[in-house]
């Protein structure tokens, strides 16, 4: 019987399961899209963003891309991010106007394999959790803002192959590995790591390198950073580009970076590097080589250069180099570009007649050259311009004149056709083709060649180009490229125009497209130009030219009717599954817990405590799913001790709250608190998992909550962005969880603790109250008040039970009024010496519009207009904090006014999550998605249909 009925639940409990999941990314992604303006016209409230929101992509109703680049966003990443957990790309390059943190809820994404926001506004430090991307491979974050120290938790994104996070205002030290501290050395998957133009400081730890490194490109020019190169660079052999220049690096180059045979680039300019000029015969493949502006050792040109046949430019100037530049030199074969000037070259200089036929430029000035043995008959272009040749009277040779910079006006030519002239905003193609061209500049930050003159190489970029857009089936006619000019950094900046093809214009999947393209290098350039970075400019979409979303929004009322239909039906058998499962786990728990060998019966505790479902765990099965206590799984220290993240082996997350020695309780108290704790069962209350009584140790395991706290939330710390709406779900919900445990707990319980610490936010930013490490149950003997000693927290505390020592329900009802004003206000209890309670009442007016409170609301909270029922909500909180208990209202009083509240702002007080709030209220759809409401599954946290055994 089992397996016939087992079938066809397993099938709805699929589709279960995909809608609600389904349902859940939309909700997030529309408040995504409510933190930003300029979303691509696709993006209708009431379309399904699966089938037809540009730049999204979904797999099983799962968003697993969001590429927008280019798209003229503004606002925000809030942390709704966090949430889209199938999330694999995400992408908002060259949107400068995103701006504000980077929020540590990007850490939720596991499966994200590309994080790239390039050239956006992003400031502040990079969280500590980019470490916890256990998937990501591809992290660009270069051209933002970034402020703080480079996270160390990045060492332990194991498959990272290319990290760039170059150009920002990082400062402090590059992260290594020491102890149980992850570092950037462990990253030994990783081909490029791209750190120019940071403010870094300290040394290159020699413990960065290992032989068991794989990287290709190891860029940290334009830094603060200081010591010597550590010989230990010498054992990364895979090795290819090199920039440490415009540095502060001393020393001397150690002898075993000539073990480096793969190097073809090597930039140590701009440093003070001192000793011997290193022997770098080893570099077979070495093609461009520049040691300016370093204090070597005074010494001849070394005579080896000569054997690195590879070379194409050298650059040494402002060294101590004397003597006579050997003849010899200027017969490496594609010698192109030699740059000496500002040593003391002296004698006849001598380019002979075998030079390379490739040498275009040789600057020497500044030397002490005194005469040049082809002064009559030359074809490069040579610098003798402050040498002794050049200070007789009378001199014209033009290798005395100082070069005029010229930048090179190279430009694709157009292809067999006569260029028109076109209308303003748009450019003339290759083809000759009036269009809207998607602009930007290539940056190359180590290219091979130094002759900017030599068209074939900006040819052959071009056709590279055409040819990745044609395989990414881009609507591409053309491709333009322009201006190529070295900058102040060395880089190769190349001017890039792309035209469409069949329209005069790009839609915006054709931007985000060739956005990403560049952003996520899909296009690779030829050999010769290295790595590089693109910036892409803000395109002209024509206002309403996206045309997809009307039909879309038809399927999205269709799919969610259907959905709809199904849902009852489903709802319905997870009820009846879910009462079966909870009475098979409920067996399973005692039945697991009665042998309670680990119960320490020698303190006189006696007894199996009554559990109801939480689980009795050794100490070794605590310390292996927290890795042995470690720091980093330390997410919070109290009075009582600290709390550890951890992970139990089906999965489930779970919060670890370990008494510190000297602060546990005896065995019996311990026993009765766990056994009050596992009675208590609400979807607005943390739920306890278990507990370790064991070896000494007293813990107990809660649930582990996703979001962190209301605080957090408020202060912006967690990028979580609450509105009116969400705010008021979050007060109601947290005012239930405490009617539960005044009302129907059994023992009634007093929190003693209520603050927005105290209450967290799951997954769907549902209000869970948290920490009953202080409450108190109301023994039936004394059953209005206890007498304790007090505890609490500042500014959350009832004045009267602090004077008279007195505790009953209505402490916590004061305590929950300061979180209602919290709520509105974002300010702390006491801040700068102002108790927010006297700062509300003093500041109100209660004959002007929001009781003339402007001054003081959270300017987040929304648009004035659109706070229904403030009023009644600063009423309500204000009765929370009367004086006197008695006048106070109970808190199945603040719940009811709560829902009265919620209703006169057109809100349904049932529907549970906070986050369906955003942009889900509109009416359309209806505010009330039972659906999207898994508050079945609240205390089990692991996925409930995949476990189910139907024996
Ligand atoms: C790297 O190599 C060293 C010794 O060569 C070794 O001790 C270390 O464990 C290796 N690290 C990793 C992450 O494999
Ligand atoms: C690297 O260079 C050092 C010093 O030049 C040398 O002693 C060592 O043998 C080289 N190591 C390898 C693996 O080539
Ligand atoms: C440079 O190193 C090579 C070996 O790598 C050696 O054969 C050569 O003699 C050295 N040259 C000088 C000038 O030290
Ligand atoms: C060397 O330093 C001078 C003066 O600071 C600067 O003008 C020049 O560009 C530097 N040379 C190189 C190759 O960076
Ligand atoms: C060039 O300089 C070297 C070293 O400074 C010196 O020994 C030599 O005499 C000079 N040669 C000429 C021709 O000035």
């Amino acid at each position: 019987m089992g397996a016939t009925i087992g079938q066809p639940l397993l099938i709805l409990f699929i589709l279960f399961s995909f809608t609600s999941a389904q349902n859940n990314d939309y909700t997030f992604l529309r408040a995504l899209k409510d933190a930003w303006q300029n979303t691509p016209p696709s993006w209708e409230d009431n379309s399904d963003p699966c089938s037809g929101w540009d730049g999204i992509r979904c797999t099983n109703g799962r968003v697993t891309s969001i590429t927008l680049a280019s798209m003229g966003l503004t606002g925000s990443l809030t942390g709704d991010i966090g949430q889209l957990s199938e999330l694999q790309i995400l992408d908002l390059s060259y949107n400068t106007g995103l701006t504000g943190p980077l929020v540590p809820a990007i850490g939720n994404l596991r499966k994200l394999t590309n994080l790239i926001l390039v050239n956006c506004g992003f400031s502040g430090p990079l969280p500590d959790t980019l470490g916890n991307l256990e998937n990501l491979i591809y992290m660009s974050l270069n051209s933002n803002r970034f402020t703080g120290s480079i996270p160390p938790s990045i060492g332990n994104i194991e498959n990272l192959y290319w990290l760039d996070l170059a150009d920002n205002r990082l400062s402090g030290s590059i992260p290594v590995s020491s102890g149980t501290t992850p570092g950037l050395d462990m990253l030994i998957h990783a081909k490029h790591f791209h750190f120019g133009r940071n403010m870094l400081t300290g040394p290159l730890p020699a413990r960065l390198f290992s032989s068991n490194m794989t990287l290709i490109h190891l860029l940290f020019e334009n830094n603060q950073l200081t010591g010597p190169i550590p010989s230990t660079l010498g054992l990364v052999k895979s090795l290819e580009v090199v920039r440490l220049d415009r540095n502060r690096l001393t020393g001397d180059i150690p002898s075993n970076i000539n073990n480096l045979t793969g190097v073809f680039e090597m930039f140590l300019s701009n440093n003070r590097l001192t000793g011997p000029v290193p022997n770098l015969t080893g570099l077979g493949v070495l093609n461009y080589l520049d040691l300016s502006n370093n204090t070597f050792d005074e010494s001849t040109v070394p005579s080896w250069f000569s054997t690195l046949q590879a070379l194409t430019t050298l650059k040494m100037s402002n060294n101590n180099l004397v003597g006579v530049l050997p003849v010899n030199f200027f017969s490496i074969p594609q010698l192109q570009n030699v740059d000496l000037g500002g040593n003391q070259l002296n004698g006849t200089l001598n380019i002979g007649s075998t030079h390379s036929n490739q040498l275009q430029q040789v600057d020497l000035r500044n030397n002490q050259i005194g005469d040049f043995t082809q002064r009559s008959e030359y074809n490069i272009e040579l610098i003798l311009a402050g040498n002794p040749i050049c200070m007789e009277s009378g001199v014209t040779d033009k290798f005395c004149n100082l070069p005029t910079v010229t930048t090179s006006t190279y430009s694709t030519p157009p292809s067999n056709c006569v260029p028109t002239s076109c209308p303003s905003g748009q450019a003339s193609s290759p083809n000759c083709q009036c269009s809207f061209p998607y602009t930007g500049n290539l940056f190359f930050r180590a290219p091979s060649f130094s002759d900017l003159g030599n068209t074939s190489v900006y040819e052959s970029l071009r056709n590279a180009m055409m040819i990745s857009f044609q395989r990414s089936q881009l609507p591409v006619d053309s491709v333009s490229v322009r201006n190529p000019m070295k900058n102040l950094d060395d880089y190769l900046v190349i001017n890039l125009q792309v035209f469409p093809s069949g329209n005069d214009r790009f839609d915006r999947s054709g931007i985000l497209g060739l956005g990403f393209s560049l952003s996520n290098q899909t296009f690779k350039p030829p050999a010769a130009f290295g790595t590089y970075f693109f910036i892409g400019e803000n395109y002209d979409f024509l206002l309403g030219s996206s045309g997809s979303g009307k039909k879309s929004s038809n399927t999205g009322i269709v799919v969610g009717a259907a959905v709809g239909g199904c849902v009852l039906v489903v709802l319905l058998i997870v009820a009846g599954m879910y009462a079966f499962r909870q009475k098979g786990r409920a067996e399973r728990a005692t039945h697991e817990s009665r042998p309670f060998a680990l119960w320490d019966t020698t303190t006189g505790s006696g007894g199996v405590p009554q559990l109801k479902g939480a689980k009795a765990f050794s100490f070794e099965e605590l310390s292996k799913c927290t890795n042995n206590f470690s720091e980093t799984n330390n997410i919070g220290t109290g009075g009582y001790g600290m709390v550890y993240r951890g992970s139990l082996p089906n999965g489930q997350l779970i919060a670890i709250k370990r008494a510190k020695q000297g602060s546990t309780q005896g065995g019996l108290e311990f026993k009765t608190e766990i056994e009050l704790l596992s009675r208590v069962h609400h979807k607005n209350l943390v739920s306890l998992v278990g507990f370790c009584f064991d070896q000494g140790e007293q813990m107990l395991v809660y649930e582990y909550i996703v979001n962190g706290t209301v605080k957090d939330s408020l202060s912006g710390r967690s990028g979580i962005r609450l509105d009116w709406t969400r705010r008021l779900r979050i007060a109601l919900g947290a005012a239930k969880g405490l009617q539960y445990l005044h009302d129907l707990a059994d023992p009634p319980i007093i929190h003693r603790d209520v603050k927005t610490n105290n209450i967290l936010l799951d997954e769907r930013l549902v209000a869970k109250v948290a920490d009953f490490g202080l409450s108190k149950s109301l023994g039936d003997a004394n059953r209005t008040h206890v007498t304790t000693q007090v505890k609490g927290t500042m500014g959350y505390m009832d004045p009267e039970y602090y004077m008279t020592q007195q505790l009953t329900e209505k402490s916590d009802v004061y305590s929950f009024g300061v979180v209602l004003l919290e709520l509105i206000t974002a300010r702390s209890p006491i801040e700068k010496g102002k108790y927010i309670v006297r700062e509300v009442r003093n500041a109100m007016d209660k004959s002007k519009e929001l009781y003339n409170l402007h001054e003081v609301l959270d300017p987040t909270i929304g648009l004035s207009t659109q706070l229904k029922g403030l009023e009644r909500f600063v009423d309500v909180s204000l009765r929370c904090v009367e004086e006197t208990g008695s006048k106070r209202p109970t808190m199945s009083d603040v719940v009811k006014e709560i829902e009265g509240i919620m209703e006169l702002a057109g809100l349904n007080p049932n529907a549970e999550s906070a986050a369906n709030s955003a942009g889900y209220d509109d009416g359309s759809r209806g505010s009330e998605h039972p659906y999207t409401n898994d508050s079945l599954f609240a205390y089990s946290g692991d996925h409930f249909p995949t476990k189910f055994d139907p024996k």
